[in-house]
């Protein structure tokens, strides 16, 4: 539990979500958390909670969508804090009105996405690689999603971003685990935050809480909690994988839910 007490951590999308879960998860447990993302007041209003509540924060504004900036806020975070141990790169996601079945699909939208999803994940490693080579010690977790495992009848473009940057983990992970750095993904099924709340009908909600293995949908805080292992030491010999947090969502055979019900 104490294993990260004190390491100076990075999260991207840090003011909501996910992301918002992952900063404070790595906080309680006394990492010094940089709260990088786009929107400066509430990245002051998140910094400010944080320090109330007794954690050690300081925050960066960024842009996934702006390479240079994802860069700035690492280079930074390293300036100030001496060092970077942990970084976890979680802001991403598509438009889906733009983001549609290939047919439609707009090719010159296909960059922005990359943009958001795998080339500021891609960069902020790279910018925080020469700290974490310099100590011999580093992890790094990618959010991905199930949509970079699975198909998808939409977000052709977020499907193939989250699936890049599955393979980047393998990359990263393979080429720097000798200087000691490892690097991890969490791919989230159905998790509850604004993004999802505010755009999900009940009836698909239902769906699919029917379609999971378990009983219930996602919440931030259980992505949050597999992050924190993986950002420890209890997780010293995983690196290079991908853990699909998804409630049992792609655990199974899809045609379960009907064939169970011609059966019951
Ligand atoms: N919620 C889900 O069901 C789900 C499932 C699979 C994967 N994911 C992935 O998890 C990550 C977080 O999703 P969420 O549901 O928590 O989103 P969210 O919208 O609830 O929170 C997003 C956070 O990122 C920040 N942000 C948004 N765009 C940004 C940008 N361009 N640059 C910097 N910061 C930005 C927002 O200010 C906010 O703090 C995304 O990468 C998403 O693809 C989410």
């Amino acid at each position: 539990m104490d294993s990260i007490k004190d390491k100076v951590a990075f999260v991207t999308g840090a003011t909501a979500g996910i992301g918002l879960a992952c900063a404070k998860a790595l906080a309680a447990q006394g990492a010094k958390v940089t709260v990088a993302s786009r929107n400066k007041e509430k990245v002051d209003a998140t910094v400010d909670a944080f320090i109330r509540d007794g954690y050690q924060a300081r925050g960066a504004v960024m842009d996934a969508s702006d390479t240079d900036t994802c860069i700035n806020a690492v280079v930074d975070t390293i300036r100030e804090m001496g060092r970077i141990d942990i970084v976890v790169n979680n802001a991403g996601g598509t438009d889906m009105r733009r983001d549609t079945a290939v047919e439609n699909l707009d090719l010159a939208y296909f960059h922005d996405v990359m943009n958001l999803n795998v080339l500021s994940t891609l960069a902020t490693i790279k910018a925080a690689l020469p700290s974490m080579i310099a100590r011999k010690s580093g992890s790094i977790i990618n959010i991905a999603s199930i949509g970079g495992i699975t198909g998808d009848f939409r977000d052709t473009y977020y499907g193939i971003a989250k699936a890049g940057i599955i393979n980047l983990t393998k990359y990263v992970a393979t080429q720097y685990g000798k200087q000691g750095i490892r690097c991890n993904a969490v791919a989230p099924g159905i998790i509850m935050t604004g993004a999802v709340t505010d755009n999900l009908p009940e009836a698909v909600r239902q769906i699919f809480r029917e379609q999971n293995a378990l009983d219930t949908l996602g919440q931030p805080e259980d992505i949050a909690a597999t992050v924190a292992f993986l950002a420890g030491e209890g997780s010293r010999y995983i690196t290079g994988q991908t853990i699909v947090v998804d409630g049992g969502m792609t655990c199974h055979n899809p045609t379960i839910a009907q064939i169970r019900a011609l059966y019951s």
